[in-house]
């Protein structure tokens, strides 16, 4: 579609589909340092104006140092100025199960955009989705300092 047909709240579906998200998500395996699990993960994080920030997961020789796929693109993202306009996440493993974000994900996600849409894909490609808010449920924020 040319953007200039699309209304205004319609916008960022004018960017890019789901499965083009999920796409792009996939396309980060490539990119992917897991010498220690054997299992690449990639993401995907769309914004409101069409800006896409992909991660890939980056394992450390210090297992615990690892940093997943979601918060590579989250903290590029943040340190790029988008911290308030994300709309939706796609997580891309190659597990037989929905590649599923783990805790820690969850609650970095939360802080900047408790109204995500997320979408977690599996080695087919076939994916679901899912607001944030159901993953993290009553979830610790901002508001919740205050
Ligand atoms: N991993 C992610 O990158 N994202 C997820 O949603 C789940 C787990 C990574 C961390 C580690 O490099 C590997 O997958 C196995 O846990």
């Amino acid at each position: 579609r040319v953007r200039s047909e699309i209304r205004d709240d319609d916008q960022e579906e004018a960017y890019m589909t789901d499965q083009e998200l999920v796409a792009r998500a996939f396309s980060m395996h490539r990119f992917s340092y897991a010498p220690y699990s054997r299992f690449p993960v990639g993401a995907a994080l769309l914004c409101r104006d069409g800006t896409v920030f992909t991660g890939c997961n980056v394992e450390n020789a210090a297992f615990g140092s690892t940093i997943c796929a979601e918060r590579t693109a989250l903290l590029k993202a943040v340190s790029e100025g988008h911290r308030d306009d994300w709309t939706t996440l796609a997580i891309a493993g190659r597990g037989q199960d929905y590649c599923w974000p783990c805790g820690s994900c969850r609650q970095m996600l939360y802080e900047f955009a408790p109204g995500l849409t997320v979408l977690v894909a599996q080695r087919d490609h076939s994916f679901v989705k899912l607001p944030l808010s159901e993953l993290l449920t009553h979830g610790f924020g901002p508001k919740s300092l205050g």
